[in-house]
């Protein structure tokens, strides 16, 4: 039993659409209990604003709470300042040797080589497979400056971690989802081994002994870029590409600026949890958190909170400001956004001015993802 049906997020219906259900909790309070997972739901923009951004209070590396972390799990992702901040200035260095321009070039050329295929599909195609991972894969390993592992072995592993992020709801994800991660920890000390290219990896892996930054820590924090930025860019041009879809052709707009994938993002951006453990006692939303519990930020929920956006459910292209949480916020804000915006504007846009009249074929089987969203399939018609 739980006191809010957070069970109900698995149903079809509110995988395909989680928000009927985010609005009924939100008009509850903008925090509330769930006994069954024991955690707090935080769907109030300000309350998950406050909770993302207070890393004294709410921490990413619950070793700080007394949960045990395996060192296999210890990245950029799940450490605090200040042992974050080491390693994250080491990765926003590796984002520099990486030129902005490598992943945007890549992702001209395989764009071109995937669209060329999408149009000699009379019958439609699946936009996932035939372009969103491709793209995606693309895009992260030419920013990383690594070759470009096998897809048929890499993005069932990679999907099968994404399950394990919903083990809380799902226990059956959890083992799985360690030993897919594990198996990704190998190719990239593979890539430790081997003579890289200038670029990213080859820069972060050269300057972390003079940045004090264990090893161990910077091949995990390696694996989360390849697997944090191919899994939401390429659940996030299929997302976006599924709610431009729906809009009629003669409404539609071509979304090739920052402001509207931004808008986007808001709207129909892939990430919908992020969750931080509570390190001292806190109010939070007018309800006592206590040292220990965990408060789970529904980031798809706060981004559509009518108190910070009018009209939340309706997209605004030029919506301004646009302050939505959808690349997260504070220490731990994403740290490819600058890549994933540039990757959507290419995409979408070159969809949206070359192909006006695309259609939907089918209505996507939505993956049992709750806390990162996408699909099985988007079958389309350019
Ligand atoms: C539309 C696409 C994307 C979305 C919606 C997205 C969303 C997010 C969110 C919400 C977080 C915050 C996590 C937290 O608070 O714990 C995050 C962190 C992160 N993202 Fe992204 N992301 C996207 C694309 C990318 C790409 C393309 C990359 C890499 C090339 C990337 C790399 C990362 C990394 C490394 C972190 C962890 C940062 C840290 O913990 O310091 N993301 N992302």
């Amino acid at each position: 039993m739980t006191d809010t049906g957070i069970l109900r997020l698995l149903e079809p219906s509110a995988l395909a659409d989680p928000h009927p259900l985010y609005r009924e909790w939100r008009q509850q309070g903008p925090v509330l209990w769930d006994s069954g997972i024991e955690a707090w739901l935080v769907t109030g923009y300000e309350e998950a604003f406050t909770t993302l951004r207070d890393a004294e209070t709410f921490c990413q590396d619950w070793r700080r709470v007394g949960v045990d972390t395996p060192p296999a799990l210890l990245s950029l992702q799940t450490l605090d300042p200040p042992e974050h901040t080491r390693i994250r200035k080491l990765m926003l260095d590796g984002f520099k040797a990486a030129g902005p321009g490598r992943p945007a070039e890549a992702v001209r050329t395989v764009l071109d080589e995937r669209l060329a295929l999408a149009e000699k599909e009379d019958d439609g195609f699946d936009f996932v497979r035939l372009v969103a991972e491709p793209v995606a894969l693309r895009a992260v390993t030419a920013l990383l400056g690594v070759p470009q592992p096998d897809r048929d072995w890499f993005v069932p592993l990679s999907d099968t971690i994404v399950d394990g992020m919903d083990a809380s709801l799902r226990p059956e994800t959890y083992e799985p989802g360690v030993a897919a991660r594990a198996e990704l920890s190998r190719l990239v000390s593979r890539w430790a081994g081997e003579p890289l290219p200038d670029g990213f990896a080859r820069h972060v892996l050269a300057t972390a002994p003079d940045a004090g930054v264990d090893r161990e820590v910077v091949l995990n924090s390696l694996r989360v870029v390849l697997q944090a930025g191919f899994q939401t860019a390429s659940r996030f041009l299929a997302t976006g590409l599924l709610t431009l879809l729906r809009i009629p052709p003669d409404e539609r707009v071509v979304v090739d600026t920052d402001k509207a994938v931004h808008e986007l993002v808001r709207h129909s951006g892939p990430v919908h949890v992020e969750s931080r453990a509570c390190v001292r006692d806190t109010v939070l939303g007018g309800r006592r958190i206590r040292r220990g519990q965990i408060v789970s930020c529904f980031l798809g929920a706060a981004n559509r909170d009518a108190s910070v956006f009018p009209e939340p459910d309706r997209l605004v292209w030029d919506r301004t400001p646009n302050r939505h949480l959808g690349f997260g916020r504070g220490p731990h804000a994403c740290l490819g956004a600058q890549v994933a915006v540039e990757v959507a504007r290419q995409v979408l846009g070159t969809v949206g001015r070359r192909f006006p009249q695309a259609r939907l074929l089918a209505e996507p089987v939505p993956r049992p993802n709750v806390t990162e969203h996408g699909m099985y399939s988007l079958r389309v018609s350019f």
